[in-house]
């Protein structure tokens, strides 16, 4: 495909990744190849009660210099600082996150202030560190965000009820453990919205102006993994193949997304979020369809290019209408999946859209959208169109 651009691009990916069955037994090894020999866990209630906290902690032996397991949704300030407090007085010298995104952004913000000091509001936005954070080695539980290999943290400012971000290619994960025998505990809808994020970020990847062909290449291929194997893991969340391949969709769609960032979905999604708590996965899947069909008349031959990954036939299809495709294959897939596809049916008040599209004005990944907003206007029309 042609690049309408000067192509030149830096692509940067540090973390050792380690697949397979039963590969979280190895973190204690881990720790150690990274030069550590105290990890401190970090995690949340919901992976606790799963029996997946004890697996690491088991596997970690005596290299296990404790545990904050108060993680929630949409991490804050508070539980930030709350954990890195009690890092410290623990003594460990290194960070061993599981759990979903939320869990693995919450270690990275503490990896910050661990070496940096300072409260985390100093490091928002993008590249404001110079140096190599606290050692972390994430494990995810879901397979959405891909945040063990990206360099970015969403928190959230719960004052103002806004997410904000942390880019720094100092904050990706030294190590990240892919076992999806972690994943198979996952409840079907949970499966379904996470690994709706990460079809986001390998669409995203793709389209946004930062594209180049190794970021597409990742998110081409997690496309095609997703559409084959997301619908086999909600139907039957034991089956290990899917599991694994998905598991691996989405770490390859966040090794896309941290090059080429994310675009109009992620920035409407992240204001959902913000204010209206809909969880991330689920913005991502409603909004990801209209803001393709948004960008249409921009960037048609790329998803024609993404209708092709997901299997859909577009012989004798121009460009215009084989990208249409790729949008509807999302909305047959997320009715496959028995995802909501309306905002109206995931909690948010008609009477909240405008002020959803005013924040997503002012949200990073606006700015990497194949196609300009000018105005709130256009987003308050996609959001209706949502609604
Ligand atoms: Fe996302």
């Amino acid at each position: 495909m042609a690049y309408d651009r000067e192509l030149a691009f830096i692509y940067l990916n540090p973390a050792k990744i380690i697949y397979g069955e039963n590969t979280v037994n190895d973190v204690g090894i881990e720790v150690g190849e990274l030069g550590c020999s105290k990890a401190f866990v970090i995690t949340d209630p919901g992976v606790v009660e799963a029996g997946l906290t004890e697996r690491v902690v088991k596997a970690l032996g005596g290299k296990h210099a404790g545990t904050y397991d108060e993680v929630v949704q949409d991490s804050g300030h508070h539980i930030i600082n709350q954990a890195a407090e009690a890092v410290r007085k623990s003594g460990a010298d290194c960070l061993v996150s599981i759990g979903g995104g939320s869990v693995i952004d919450t270690a990275k913000a503490v990896s910050i202030l661990l070496k940096s000091g300072g409260q985390i509001g100093d490091y928002t936005g993008f590249q404001m560190l110079s140096k190599p954070q606290a050692p972390h080695v994430a494990i995810p539980t879901t397979s959405g965000t891909g945040s063990e290999v990206t360099n970015c943290a969403v928190i959230k400012d719960w004052d103002r009820n806004q997410k904000q971000l942390l880019g720094s290619d100092y904050i990706i994960p030294n190590t990240a453990i892919l076992d999806p025998t972690l994943t198979t505990g996952l409840p079907p809808m949970l499966t379904a919205t996470t690994g709706m994020d990460a079809m986001s970020h390998a669409v995203e990847a793709i389209h946004t102006m930062n594209h180049e062909p190794i970021m597409d290449a990742l998110g081409l291929h997690a496309v095609g993994l997703i559409m084959e194997n997301l619908p086999k893991c909600v139907e039957d969340g034991s089956d290990l193949v899917a599991r694994g391949q998905q598991l691996i969709a989405s770490t390859i769609a966040g090794m896309a997304f941290g090059g080429s960032k994310v675009g109009l979905a992620h920035a409407i999604a992240h204001s959902l979020g913000g204010l209206f708590e809909v969880p991330h996965g689920l913005a991502n899947s409603i909004i990801l369809p209209h803001v393709i069909m948004f960008n249409l008349d921009e960037c048609a031959d790329i998803y024609a290019m993404i209708a092709r990954a997901m299997g859909t036939d577009t012989k004798g299809l121009s460009d215009m209408e084989a990208g249409e495709a790729a949008g509807n294959a999302l909305w047959d897939l997320t009715k496959k999946l028995g995802i909501p596809q309306k905002l109206s049916e995931a909690g948010v008040p008609e009477d909240g859209l405008e002020a959803v599209a005013d924040m997503s004005m002012s949200d990073g990944a606006i700015v990497y959208n194949p196609k300009i907003v000018m105005d709130s206007a256009d987003i308050l029309d996609i959001l209706k169109k949502a609604y």
